[in-house]
């Protein structure tokens, strides 16, 4: 498959789902970005001590739960007792920390498309590849997922996994060899720091990946700029925003 058959149609990815309306990376926070339009969402997946895949962005739970210290030295049982939403709002209370796999039975329900965004412990990367895709398999007719990570070696274990794979390739600053990285990986898209982002730069990269991402973008302004520049969609805390005054 190539990178054209994925449409960005509107040219966003709710990034940790509508984060600015409900808290981030919740069912909450998915709901609310398909009501603002969404048809893409962003978001985090880790895995939790008992192999449980899980949506959550920080290596720790003090910021978005009640709870404290590292998630992935903690079981589901125990991850499921905790409030991720009174955090954000009260309203939200008793909004829980997603299974990848509750997730996923919202993509395939509602047709919604989904980048899937590793993050693993160093020397985790291999068992969170395998158990994500597990997850995966039960899950084949949601549409074609982008998978993306920070993690070279993450990627690496995904393309050894698979062949099929629709791979993103997740930046925060250029590195030297990363082109070299993207070939041999065969990856889909580029999904850059919207910071790094210029006419220029984009041209280049385009050059060498049909599909750029360019995260996150909240200011419409900028959004504007950024699509008249050759980028193709943006991960955006704030869907109904960006589409109120850019799309
Ligand atoms: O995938 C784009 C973006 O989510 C990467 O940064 O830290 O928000 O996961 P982060
Ligand atoms: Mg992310």
């Amino acid at each position: 498959m190539s990178a054209s058959v994925f449409r960005f149609r509107p040219p966003l990815l709710a990034h940790r789902g509508a984060s600015a309306s409900a808290p981030e990376n919740t069912l909450a926070a998915f709901k609310k970005a398909q009501e603002q339009g969404a048809r893409w969402l962003e978001f985090d997946v880790m895995l939790a001590a008992c192999g449980e895949v899980v949506v959550f962005h920080d290596e720790t739970l003090d910021r978005t739960t009640n709870g404290q210290g590292l998630l992935q030295v903690q079981p589901y049982s125990y991850l499921q007792t905790l409030d991720a939403g009174s955090w954000f709002d009260p309203r939200f209370a008793g909004e829980r920390i997603p299974r990848l796999s509750e997730v996923l039975a919202f993509l395939q329900e509602e047709r919604l498309s989904a980048n899937i965004e590793i993050k693993a412990l160093p020397g985790m990367e291999k068992e969170t590849v395998t158990h994500v895709l597990s997850q995966l398999e039960q899950y084949k007719t949601i549409p074609t997922p982008l998978i993306s990570s920070f993690s070279i070696p993450v990627l690496k274990e995904l393309r050894q996994q698979s062949a099929l794979l629709q791979l993103g390739f997740l930046m925060d600053d250029l590195a030297m060899d990363w082109e070299k990285t993207y070939r041999e990986l065969h990856c889909t898209s580029l999904n850059l720091n919207q910071n790094l982002l210029n006419p220029t730069l984009i041209q280049q990269l385009k050059a060498i990946s049909s599909l750029l991402l360019a995260y996150t973008v909240n200011d419409p302004a900028r959004a504007a700029d950024l699509f008249s520049w050759g980028v193709d969609a943006i991960f955006t805390d704030c869907p109904a925003k960006i589409l109120a005054t850019v799309v």
